[in-house]
């Protein structure tokens, strides 16, 4: 098997420390314990946050919203994402569709009765396929943040890796709201493109039934900013007051574990098969 090298994805293992980031610029970061690490991970945040305009995002949009990519089912698109092993790092060198089985399981375990909340753990990260088909990580993975109004401070390693990214300094985009209205809903909000929102058009596109408090936990699961540092409430309505606490309960279990045993796939993937039969059936549209 070719494994396509991704890279470290920062929301997971390497996600740098938030509050060493409010204080810390690159610079500080290089004789960390992980330097080589920590500088492959800014480097991806530097292309992100210099490339994800508010132009790029609808560009994306177009470029994938109409899922007309490829067709496949969920479980084989859980599958596919063993093909993202990072090969440049010796801790994470198991399938990526492990991280998809122990989210699941965790999840399971905390919250038996709810299934659909178990399969959004199995499924979260399928967005990631993108890198499979040709987008860069930095549109891919890492946390996500709104794009048409002031990037926040709240952002990882926002220090100084916007200075080339036009918007900052547009002034129609550079204020509190932008292109916003106050407490307009996240709805209504355009992230930087990533695998989150992804997922959900997919989902959304082949009418998947999934309950809202779920999609909401795949479409905002990397915006680290708002469900971590309680950044950006300005934005939001009730309904998002009440998403956001799923989407905390969901980061709870969104974790790699390496001391964790390996879950035995072939034995859990039957009852997953069955959680997809009723909410995500068949053959889906990418
Ligand atoms: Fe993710
Ligand atoms: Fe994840």
């Amino acid at each position: 098997m070719s494994a396509i090298n991704i890279g470290p994805d920062p929301s997971l293992a390497y996600r740098p420390n938030l509050e060493m980031n409010k204080t810390k610029e690159k610079q500080d970061y290089r004789n960390y314990e992980r330097g080589s690490l920590i500088d492959r991970v800014f480097n991806t945040y530097k292309l992100m946050h210099t490339n994800q305009t508010l132009d790029f995002v609808k560009q994306k949009h177009s470029r994938w919203g109409g899922c007309n990519h490829t067709q496949m089912t969920m479980m084989d698109a859980v599958m596919s994402l063993d093909n993202l092993v990072d090969e440049s790092d010796p801790d994470v060198d198991f399938p990526n569709s492990f991280h998809a089985f122990q989210t699941a399981e965790g999840i399971r375990q905390a919250h038996p009765d709810n299934d659909w909340f178990q399969l959004v753990g199995l499924i979260h990260d399928v967005g990631k396929a993108m890198a499979l088909w040709g987008e860069p990580q930095w549109a891919v993975t890492g946390d996500t943040f709104p794009v048409g109004c002031r990037f926040q401070n709240s952002i990882v390693f926002r220090g100084n890796t916007f200075l080339d990214n036009p918007d900052e300094k547009n002034p129609s985009y550079n204020t509190e709201y932008g292109i916003y209205e106050p407490n307009c809903g996240l709805d209504k909000v355009l992230m930087s493109w990533g695998h989150d929102e992804y997922l959900y058009r997919v989902l959304k596109f082949n009418n998947c039934s999934i309950p809202e408090q779920g999609l909401g936990m795949i479409r905002f699961h990397s915006f680290y900013p708002w469900h971590s540092a309680g950044d950006y409430m300005h934005l939001c309505n009730e309904n998002d007051q009440r998403t956001l606490l799923w989407v905390q309960e969901f980061n709870k279990f969104d974790l790699y574990s390496k001391s964790t045993e390996m879950p035995d796939v072939d034995t859990l993937k039957p009852y997953y098969q069955s959680l997809m039969d009723k909410y995500c059936p068949g053959v889906l549209r990418w």
